[in-house]
Order: C-alpha cells, then sequence, then structure tokens
C-alpha cells in the first residue's frame, strides 16, 4: 500500500523540516543544524515543523505521507517507561507521552528524559478522571494542575491533552481547545494492551491497524505493553512508516482535506 506513495511531497516535506531547523521549536533551547539530522532511523529529523491543528479534537490526521505518531498514556512508570525509553533510543524513534500528574511528580527524571530525547510530553490529567462527567471547574483543575506539573519537571508547556479513557464532550473540547489552546487527542488504533493479551496480540494489532496519519494508542505501565515495541516499531519501520510526535504529525495535515 505504501508503495503507491509518491516520494516527492516526503521529500519536499523533509527538507521543509531541515529548512525549519532555526525555529525555536526544539526543546530546551537545544539547537540543532542543517545537516545534523543526518543518522535518521526511525524517525524524521527532530526539528520537523509543528502545530496543535485548526480543530477541537483529532483521532487521526488527513495525509498521505506515511507518518505516524506512537503515544503512551498515564507514566512514567519507574522501570517500564526507561526501558521504552531505551529501546525508542536506539531506534531514533520518537513518541509521544500522554502523563499523568502523579505520576510526572514522582518521577521528574524521567520526565526530563523523555524531553532530553526528542519526545513530546501531553496532558492526562492528575487523577485520571471521567471528564465527561465533571464540572467546568473541576476538569479546569485537574488540567491546569497536570500542565504546571510537566511544566515544573521539565520546563517544557505541554501543548495537548488526551482526556483519560476518551471521555470527553464536544462542549469540553470546545473550550478547553479556547482557554488552554489544547485540541484533544485521541486515537485510531486501540490495542486494548491494558487487558494484556500478549505481547504478540499487541504487535500485531498496532501493526495491522496502522495506516498514514495514524495515531497509535498503548500504554507504558504494562510490561507486555513494552515487550510489544521492539517488533512493533521493527515491522513499522519495515512497511516504510515513520514516527513523529502528535504536534509534528498534525503539521502534517493535508491543507482543506480536513475532516471536521
Ligand atoms: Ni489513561
Amino acid at each position: 500500500m505504501l508503495k503507491t506513495i509518491a516520494l516527492t511531497p516526503l521529500l519536499a516535506l523533509l527538507s521543509l523540516g531541515s529548512a525549519a531547523l532555526t525555529t525555536s521549536c526544539t526543546p530546551l533551547g537545544k539547537k540543532t543544524h542543517p545537516g545534523s539530522e543526518t543518522a535518521i532511523v526511525g524517525g524524521a529529523p527532530t526539528a520537523l515543523p509543528t502545530s496543535t491543528g485548526t480543530k477541537d479534537s483529532y483521532n487521526r490526521v488527513s495525509t498521505s505521507l506515511p507518518f505516524i505518531a506512537l503515544t503512551f498514556d498515564d507514566g512514567p512508570h519507574p522501570t517500564h517507561t526507561p526501558r521504552l525509553l531505551d529501546l525508542l533510543k536506539a531506534r531514533n524513534v520518537k513518541a509521544t507521552f500522554y502523563v499523568v500528574a502523579t505520576n510526572a511528580k514522582r518521577y521528574p527524571e524521567i520526565m526530563r528524559r523523555m524531553v532530553a530525547e526528542g519526545h513530546e510530553i501531553g496532558n492526562h490529567t492528575v487523577n485520571h478522571p471521567n471528564l465527561a462527567k465533571m464540572s467546568a471547574d473541576g476538569v479546569r483543575n485537574e488540567l491546569r494542575a497536570c500542565h504546571d506539573a510537566i511544566v515544573s519537571a521539565t520546563g517544557v508547556a505541554p501543548r495537548t491533552m488526551r482526556p483519560p479513557y476518551g471521555a470527553i464532550t464536544a462542549a469540553q473540547k470546545s473550550w478547553i481547545r479556547q482557554e488552554f489552546g489544547y485540541p484533544t487527542i485521541l486515537w485510531s488504533v486501540d490495542p486494548e494492551d491494558w487487558k494484556k493479551p500478549g505481547p504478540g496480540v499487541v504487535a500485531s494489532r498496532l501493526v495491522s491497524g496502522a495506516s498514514p496519519g495514524c495515531i497509535l494508542l498503548a500504554h507504558d505501565i504494562h510490561a507486555g505493553t513494552i515487550d510489544a515495541m521492539p517488533s512493533t516499531v521493527d515491522q513499522l519501520l519495515g512497511r516504510g512508516f515513520r514516527f513523529v510526535t502528535v504536534t509534528q504529525l498534525l503539521a502534517m495535515e493535508t491543507p482543506g482535506d480536513a475532516r471536521r
């Protein structure tokens, strides 16, 4: 399927990433320079453009380019997350972590490692509640406190949020976007890894579900999910997919082709 994708727009995009290297979108003010992104294995250049998009909510991005976002919820976990970071680093794959503030506060050094290694961090609340059943003030407090915990640990503000259980109303998506600037990020592929079906099943569900512009859901608090990742990532790379963070993926949305 990916063989049908024209290389021209991909190459144009990659050179755009190169041209954008002088912008300040790299975390912690880290500067890279044109030509420095030579050791690309699983990722696109780290200084690709980023965006929070135009819609209130996304479960995928409309693009014909073979870019996908790998996301991990509910961490960081003291041992599973570092193991995951090791295997992502070995493949130069960038992911997005939707952290809960209780864990973010407990493991700030893992949070800082995520940022230092080019990953992105998103807001997944403090106590992991069902936001759809909460008052506006309750939701506001959950998001604000998680936002502040992420900034406190890393110095970098989250730009997207994911509601626990995917539970959120259209009205909430709208005011959260206005008040926090966050688009709500859901997912297009759910391997149900939290039910612990075994690493082989998690990997095959993620690989078979992937398509250009998709957002893959997983949880870095389960050992079996981490066990599934070498195979998952290697198979997806082998099929021609390249991993980007959520805000990099949002920047790739084809203009005028956004599904509203
Ligand atoms: Ni969650």
